[in-house]
């Protein structure tokens, strides 16, 4: 008889047929003639029963040496039962070790979380960080997804660049055969030349902070989306930014249903962002709003974390904060036509304390204004002589967002802090494994 080897996300088409599965031991249990393994095989988790009257006693012997995370090779009847957990069970007639693992680290017990970080190449293995990882890739392919039928290039960035972008406090600096090189903080300035080669394009790719914070919401590796689309102005941006959150969102609920309730996520939460209809607030009434509750902010000044828990927390979905003060944002915004001490930038805001996850605006679309601006900012001219280019041959209106991948995972999946929404985080105190 044949026995096909299936996967665990291929169950449904194998009921009361003999099949054969690889994995490892997620858990066991013993009762008496009987023995439960969980077997995990990267798709999922399937109860497998060993029942010691109907095996050879060769397997028997293999099922009481069983220990987590030992890899197997396991055979049986596939039966459908709504009793078990997922709904199959396997009937093991056949089992054979491929390797006996020794005490794995992480048990059933409390680990702390450097312990489990140190660990990090092994706890995703665990079901929780499973789900996460599948969130993510989801996400991923859901943006580009998104990106690809609006008609946008890829324009993939380069990673190590010769000048700031978001900054220079927070540049990894790196030796280029003698020269200075650093690592990218974003992609922007390499999309602008591109949108006008393209019209509408994107990246999504790794990017690089130095961020000395140890906040939850800081990393110095992460993945940023970035798109840039020509003749945008600030309005398009916005319903841009909005379209895009909804549309991805709404796909991570399709998509993702079974890692979103391992994860106990109350998608309740998250329904409302795939309405649409983010609330937009002027930077100043944000101010005035924050007032109100007792914050201790000025107009000019910038917000921190709480402040954006605060301001999202008065709604069901994410808010758009526009106009913030040019003083506090980067060198390459727009000034307000209104009010040119102001930036036509765009912050949203995600619910539930997740704080920014965008960062957008519209881009100087003035020679002049972007010289003065990169001499105030002390950016070294010469470095940024090509990203003038834009502005010189055929200048035009163009707005362009960045999105942290990471942040956007963690509020998807409600988590805490960003280490756990990429697989190998990197943070002030942690390069390892
Ligand atoms: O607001 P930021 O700095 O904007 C830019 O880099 C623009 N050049 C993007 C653009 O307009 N093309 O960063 C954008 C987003 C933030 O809203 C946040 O989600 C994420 O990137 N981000 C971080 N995520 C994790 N760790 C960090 N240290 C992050 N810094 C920014
Ligand atoms: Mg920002």
């Amino acid at each position: 008889m044949s026995r096909p080897v299936i996967t665990i996300s291929d169950l449904a088409g194998h009921v009361d047929q003999p099949v054969t599965l690889r994995g490892w031991v997620y858990n066991w249990r013993k009762k008496g003639k009987l023995r439960f393994i969980i077997l995990r095989d990267g798709f999922g988790y399937l109860q497998c029963i060993v029942f010691r009257p109907e095996v050879d006693e060769e397997v028997w012997e293999k099922a009481v040496e069983l220990t987590q995370e030992t890899s197997i090779e396991i055979s049986g009847k596939l039966v459908a039962d709504e009793r078990a957990p997922g709904g199959y069970e396997l009937k093991v007639d056949n089992l054979k070790i491929i390797q006996i693992a020794p005490e794995f680290p992480i048990g059933k017990k409390d680990h702390g979380v450097d312990f489990l970080l140190n660990q990090r190449h092994l706890w995703l293995r665990s079901k929780r960080q499973h789900a996460i990882m599948r969130v993510r890739s989801e996400a991923q392919f859901a943006i580009r997804d998104f990106f690809q039928q609006r008609a946008y290039t890829l324009i993939d960035s380069p990673i190590l660049t010769p000048a700031a972008c978001e900054g220079t406090s927070t540049l990894f600096e790196t030796d280029y055969f003698g020269e200075p090189a650093y690592l990218s903080q974003s992609g922007q300035l390499y999309l602008e030349p591109a949108v006008a080669a393209l019209g509408k394009v994107y990246c999504f790719g790794p990017t690089f902070r130095a961020e000395k914070s140890k906040t939850r919401r800081h990393l110095t590796e992460f993945w940023m989306v970035e798109p840039e689309v020509a003749w945008m102005q600030f309005d398009g941006l916005l319903d841009l930014c909005e379209d895009f959150i909804s549309s991805v969102i709404s796909r991570i609920l399709e998509e993702c249903a079974v890692d979103l309730e391992r994860l106990e996520r109350d998608i309740s939460k998250l329904e409302p962002a795939t309405k649409g209809s983010f609330p937009r607030i002027d930077y100043g009434d944000a101010v005035k709003t924050l007032q109100t509750l007792g914050q201790e902010i000025e107009f000019g000044d910038d917000f921190g974390a709480e402040h954006e828990t605060l301001l999202a927390g008065l709604h069901d979905r994410p808010v758009l904060v526009t106009r913030y003060p040019a003083d506090i944002k980067a060198f390459y915004m727009q000034p307000d036509p209104t009010d040119p001490t102001r930036a036509l930038a765009v912050d949203v805001l995600a619910p539930e304390g997740y704080g920014e996850i965008i960062g957008g605006s519209e881009r100087s679309a003035s020679l002049e204004h972007l010289e003065h601006q990169i001499e105030i900012h002390g950016l070294p001219r010469d470095a940024f002589k090509w990203y003038l280019d834009v502005r010189t041959y055929g200048s035009f209106p163009h707005s362009g967002f960045g999105m942290g991948l990471e942040r956007f995972v963690a509020w998807m999946c409600g988590i805490s802090h960003l280490r756990e929404a990429i697989p190998y985080p990197r943070m002030i105190n942690r390069l390892y494994p």
